[in-house]
Formats: C-alpha cells, sequence, structure tokens
C-alpha cells in the first residue's frame, strides 16, 4: 500500500476475524515502531507482544474501553522507559509519551499496509490502567505502558471519520 493512500485510508478496527496474525507479520509490524522518530533518538520504548487468550480477555479489566482485545489476535503493548527519555525533571518536562505516540502510529499504519485493523487504546496518562497494567505484565518500576494497541484481521469497514477541515488549518497566522 502506498504510504499517502494507507494514512488516508486508515481507521480504528474494533471487530476481528478468527485468525492468528503470522510471527513475521508482527515482527514487521514491531520493526515500524522501533523506526519511530524519539527526541534525541532515545528510544525509550518497549514492546509486549500479547496473543494469549487469557491475556487478551484481562484487558477488559485493567482498561473497560479496550474490552474487544478479547476478541482480537494480538495486542501490541507500548511501554515507555521513563529512566531513559530526554527529559529535564527540573523544568518539569520529558518526551517519553511523545516517542511512545510516535511508535504507536508507525504500528497502526504498518498494521494497516499489511491488511491488518487495529485500535490505539490509551494506558498513559490513566492511572488505574497504569497501575493495573504494570502489575498483570511484572513491569519494572521505570516502565510505563503508554498504549494498548489491539490488532486482527479486520471485520468490519467503518467509513471515513468526518475530519474538521479548513477551519483549522491556519497558513501565516491563526
Ligand atoms: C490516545 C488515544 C486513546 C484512545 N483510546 C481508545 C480506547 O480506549 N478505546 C477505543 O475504542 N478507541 C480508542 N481510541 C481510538 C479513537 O477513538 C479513534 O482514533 C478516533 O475515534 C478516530 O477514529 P479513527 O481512528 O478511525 O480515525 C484512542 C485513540 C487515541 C489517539
Amino acid at each position: 500500500m502506498e504510504l499517502m493512500e494507507g494514512l488516508l485510508s486508515r481507521r480504528s478496527i474494533r471487530k476481528y476475524q478468527d485468525k492468528k496474525i503470522p510471527k513475521d507479520i508482527l515482527e514487521k509490524i514491531i520493526q515500524a515502531g522501533e523506526c519511530a522518530p524519539s527526541a534525541h533518538n532515545t528510544q525509550p520504548w518497549h514492546f509486549i507482544i500479547v496473543e494469549d487468550k487469557e491475556k487478551l480477555k484481562h484487558f477488559r479489566v485493567m482498561q473497560r474501553s479496550a474490552l474487544f482485545a478479547e476478541n482480537a489476535a494480538a495486542v501490541v503493548l507500548v511501554c515507555v522507559d521513563e529512566s531513559e527519555s530526554f527529559r529535564r525533571d527540573k523544568e518539569g518536562w520529558s518526551y517519553e509519551d511523545i516517542d511512545g505516540a510516535a511508535a504507536t502510529m508507525n504500528i497502526l499504519l504498518a498494521a494497516h499496509a499489511l491488511g491488518l485493523g487495529g485500535c490505539w487504546c490509551g494506558a498513559s496518562p490513566m492511572t488505574g490502567p497504569i497501575a493495573a497494567i504494570k502489575e498483570y505484565f511484572g513491569l519494572p518500576e521505570n516502565i510505563r505502558p503508554f498504549s494498548i494497541v489491539v490488532l486482527g484481521y479486520p471485520d468490519e469497514t467503518p467509513k471515513p471519520m468526518p475530519r474538521h477541515g479548513e477551519e483549522r488549518i491556519h497558513w501565516e497566522h491563526w
């Protein structure tokens, strides 16, 4: 799929066929995540690939808007390392979530390009899901779950989402 076509046609997919994703396809998707840009090239991410049905079912307990993970083929849990990110604690900022978002978006687009459907479900910044996921997957202290990317072969074809368009586009000044 041509990149621009992929960007314009991607939609969140929440219904999936009962079909496994081949390992080489999952590996390609992760490779796309790893190729995302990151502040100061810190690449502060880890990816947990989940295919086990019981674990997929448990996402509804940890983040209830991700309940459809129970019918998915896989979840890629994008995690960020708070100790590795580009940050200035004294000034109160850090980049790991922005880097995590870039990796998440690359994963979604790669999935779409490879004939899969996916949906970004939030983990950060929601304290409840963060704590539940950290405990369930045994994440170290410095690692925080950022997003739950639910994946599978699509079993729905959502219509294009209306976009704001012209009124949000500003040339040269507001
Ligand atoms: C940060 C973030 C968190 C999201 N969390 C959820 C979620 O928990 N559950 C869900 O069904 N969709 C979630 N979505 C998907 C959005 O609902 C979806 O992207 C939006 O409605 C636009 O639709 P589209 O992706 O088809 O263009 C999330 C998207 C983002 C970017």
